[in-house]
C-alpha cells in the first residue's frame, strides 16, 4: 500500500529518502512527500503523482538535514491532492507524521481536537492522528522529563485511542535526530546501520544502507536515533529486539537492463522456480519435503480437509493447488477469497488444516482471515515470499517461496512459484496417502524439469510480441481453459486487465456458453488454453462455438495437440508437460501477451493505475 521511509544518521537525508521512495513506489503512487528537520523546524515538500514529480521540488529546497522521512501514497481517505499527500504537520507546527493504514475513529478524534482549537488543511485521517499526537505532546508535563520520553509517550497515548490500522513514522520539532515509529496491521522494518537508523515499510528501501533489520510487530513502538534504537509496547513494556539479516542485495531490486520489472520478473522465472524447489525433494526422489511446516508427518496425515485462503493472483494459485491435491491425494480441498471467508462464518470440519498464500505476507484480507481461522482453533500454514512478513510470523508454520523481491505490481514469478509449491504440496500429501512411489518419482522428475520447460516457453516472446501488436486495440477479451487451466485463464484475464486496462474475463471453457458467449463478435477475441489429453476434444468444441460467431482465437497450445485447420487465428506453442507442471508453463504466454499489449498501449506496466502491490487496508 503506501510506502514509508524514515532516516536519522550522518548523511543528507533527502536524497536517501527519495531513493528509498523510488524503490517503494510500487506500493502506492498517487502522490509523494518528504519532511526533514531543518533550522529548528520542518521543511515539507509534497506533490501529486510520482516520486519523479517530487524530486525537483525537493531539489529547490536545498535540504542539508540528516533527519527526515518520506511517503508514497495510495489514497484511502480523501482525494489525490497535494494537501492530502503526506507528510502532515500538526496545526501547532510541532509534529510531522506519515501513515499507512486507516484510522477508523478519526471523525470523533477530529471533533475533539477541533474543539481544542486544532485546525486541518486536508481531508485525511492522517492529519487528525498527527494533531492528536501534537495534543498529547503539548499536554505532557514537560519539566524534568527528557524530551525523548515525552515524545514517545505522546505517540503511545494517541495510539491507545486510535482504532483501525497504522504504520506510522513521527518527528517532533523539539526532538531533532529522533524518529518514533509504530505499527498495527501495516508492516514496518527498522534498518540498523553504521551510525544511522532507518525505518521503512519494505526492506527494498533499507537494503542499500544495511542488511541488519528488525521486523516491528503489531502494538510495538520504536524510538530511533542515529546510534541507537529501543522498542517498547503500547503499554510501555520493554521489548528485546531480534536483529535479522536480509539475504538479498540491492541488485535483486534493480532492472539490470530490462525495460520493466515485470519483464525482468517474467524472464527470471526459470531461476525463481529452481530457488523455490532447492533442497525440497526427498533423498529417494519420490516426494517433497519442507523444513518450516512445524507439523509432524503424522499430524499432517490426520487432516481430512484443507482450506486455502488468499486474494488476487495468489487465489488463482490456490485454485490450481486445490485441483492437484484432490487429484494426487484424494483429500477434499476448499479455496476461498480471504475477504469473504472472514465474514461468512462457514461451518468447518474440525479436522481441517488451513493454508494462506500471499506473496507479500501483508495483505490485510488474508491476514485477517488467517487470524479468524486461528481464533477458531485451527492451525494455519502460510506460503509467502517476503521473509519475516506479518502472515509468515503469525502462521503456525509455512513455506517460503525464495523468489527474491517482486517489484512489478502485476505478480508473475511469485505466481508460478506458488503453483510449484502447490504441486509439491499435492505430491507431499499424496505420498502420505495412496500416491505410489513410481507416481511420486514421476512427479518429482516433472517438477525438476519445470525450469527448462519455462525456458522453452519464454522463447516464444518475439512471436507473442507480434500477436500483442495485432490484438492490442481490442477492448474486451476472454480467457478460457478447463481443469487446472481454468485458474490459469483467470490469471491471464487478471494480468491483462491489471496492466493494459482492457476488459478481460476468465471462464471455464465450457461454461462460456452460459453467458459470456453473448460478448463474442469479431471485436472480442478469446485466448484458449488447449492441452492434449482428456479435455482436448471438449475444448476444441468450445473453440468451434466461438469461431461460429466470428470470434478470433489465440490458442495457447501444447505441442502434441492437432488443432483442426484454421480453427485458431494465432497459435502459441508450449511444450508438452506433466499435469503438475502444465499450469506453470501455460502461464508464461499470457504473462508475455499482457506485458507486450500493455507496452504497445504505452501503459505504465510496473505501476498500473489504481493498483498497489500489497493491499494493507480492508
Ligand atoms: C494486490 C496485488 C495483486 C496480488 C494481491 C494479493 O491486489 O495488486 O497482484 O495478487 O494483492 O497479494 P499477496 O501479496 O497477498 O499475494
Amino acid at each position: 500500500m503506501c510506502g514509508i521511509v524514515g532516516y536519522v544518521g550522518k548523511n543528507k537525508a533527502a536524497p536517501l529518502i527519495l531513493e528509498g521512495l523510488k524503490r517503494l513506489e510500487y506500493r502506492g503512487y498517487d502522490s509523494a512527500g518528504v519532511a526533514v528537520w531543518q533550522d529548528g523546524g520542518f521543511t515539507v515538500a509534497k506533490k501529486i503523482g510520482r516520486v519523479a514529480n517530487l524530486e525537483p521540488e525537493v531539489a529547490k529546497l536545498r535540504l542539508s538535514s540528516s533527519y527526515g522521512m518520506g511517503h508514497t501514497r495510495w489514497a484511502t481517505h480523501g482525494g489525490v491532492t497535494d494537501a492530502n499527500a503526506h507528510p502532515h504537520v500538526s496545526s501547532d507546527g510541532k509534529i510531522a507524521l506519515i501513515h499507512n493504514g486507516v484510522i477508523e475513529n478519526y471523525a470523533s478524534i477530529k471533533k475533539f481536537l477541533a474543539a481544542k482549537g486544532y485546525t486541518f488543511k486536508s481531508e485525511t485521517d492522517t492529519e487528525v492522528l498527527c494533531n492528536a499526537i501534537a495534543y498529547h505532546y503539548a499536554k505532557e508535563p514537560a519539566p524534568g522529563d527528557p524530551t525523548e520520553s515525552r515524545f514517545v509517550t505522546a505517540v503511545r497515548k494517541t495510539l491507545r485511542h486510535a482504532e483501525g490500522t497504522y504504520g506510522i513514522v513521527v518527528m517532533a520539532v523539539d526532538a531533532p535526530g529522533e524518529l518514533v515509529t509504530a505499527r498495527k496491521g501495516s508492516p514496518l522494518i527498522l534498518g540498523i546501520g553504521d551510525g544511522e537508523s532507518l525505518v521503512a515499510s519494505d526492506v527494498a528501501a533499507i537494503v542499500s544502507r544495511t542488511q541488519n533489520v528488525v521486523y516491528l510487530k503489531d502494538g510495538e513502538v520504536a524510538h530511533l536515533t542515529p546510534k541507537n534504537f529501543t522498542i517498547t509496547t503500547l503499554a510501555a513494556a520493554d521489548v528485546s529486539p531480534v536483529i535479522d539479516k536480509v539475504t538479498w542485495s540491492i541488485s535483486d531490486a534493480e532492472l539490470n537492463g530490462y525495460a520493466h520489472f515485470m519483464e525482468k520478473e517474467i524472464f527470471e522465472q526459470p531461476q525463481a522456480l529452481e530457488n523455490t524447489m532447492r533442497g525440497r525433494f526427498s533423498e529417494d526422489g519420490s516426494t517433497a519435503q519442507f523444513g518450516g511446516l512445524n507439523i509432524s508427518a503424522n499430524e499432517f496425515r490426520s487432516y481430512e480437509r484443507f482450506q486455502f485462503l488468499a486474494c488476487g493472483t495468489a487465489l488463482h494459485a490456490c485454485m490450481v493447488t486445490e485441483h492437484l491435491i484432490e487429484r494426487f491425494a484424494r483429500v477434499p480441498v476448499e479455496c476461498d477469497y480471504a475477504s469473504e471467508f472472514r465474514y461468512r462464518n462457514t461451518p468447518l470440519d474440525p479436522n481441517t488444516l488451513f493454508f494462506t498464500m500471499s506473496q507479500s505476507g501483508e495483505t490485510i484480507d488474508t491476514l485477517a482471515a488467517m487470524r479468524e481461522a486461528k481464533r477458531k482453533g485451527y492451525k494455519v500454514l502460510a506460503v509467502n515470499n517476503v521473509v519475516g512478513s506479518t502472515i509468515a510470523r503469525e502462521a503456525d508454520g509455512g513455506i517460503y517461496q525464495h523468489v527474491g523481491p517482486e517489484v512489478g505490481v502485476a505478480s508473475t514469478k511469485a505466481f508460478t512459484s506458488q503453483l510449484l509449491i502447490g504441486a509439491m504440496l499435492a505430491l507431499y500429501i499424496g505420498r502420505m496417502r495412496d500416491l505410489s512411489f513410481s507416481d511420486g518419482t514421476e512427479i518429482v522428475q516433472a517438477l525438476k524439469g519445470a525450469p527448462d520447460l519455462v525456458r522453452t516457453a519464454l522463447k516464444q516472446a518475439d512471436h507473442i510480441r507480434g500477436i500483442a501488436r495485432r490484438y492490442a486495440h481490442h477492448r474486451d477479451m476472454l480467457f478460457l481453459g478447463r481443469m487446472t487451466l481454468f485458474p490459469v485463464a483467470l490469471e491471464g484475464a487478471l494480468k491483462l486487465k491489471e496492466i493494459s486496462y482492457i476488459h478481460a474475463e476468465g471462464y471455464p471453457a465450457a461454461e462460456m456458453k452460459h453467458g459470456p458467449i453473448a460478448l463474442i463478435s469479431e471485436h472480442c477475441p478469446s485466448v484458449f488454453f488447449v492441452s492434449s489429453g482428456e479435455m482436448f476434444n471438449k475444448v476444441v468444441s468450445s473453440m468451434q462455438e466461438i469461431k461460429a460467431r466470428k470470434g478470433q482465437i489465440i490458442a495457447v497450445c501444447t505441442d502434441g495437440c492437432k488443432l483442426p485447420e484454421g480453427l485458431a487465428d494465432e497459435v502459441i506453442p508450449i511444450p508438452e508437460c506433466h499435469e503438475a507442471v502444465l499450469p506453470i508453463v501455460a502461464t508464461i504466454p499470457v504473462q508475455l501477451l499482457s506485458y507486450y499489449i500493455a507496452v504497445e498501449l504505452g501503459r505504465d506496466v510496473d505501476k498500473p493505475r489504481n493498483l498497489a502491490k500489497s493491499v494493507t487496508v480492508e
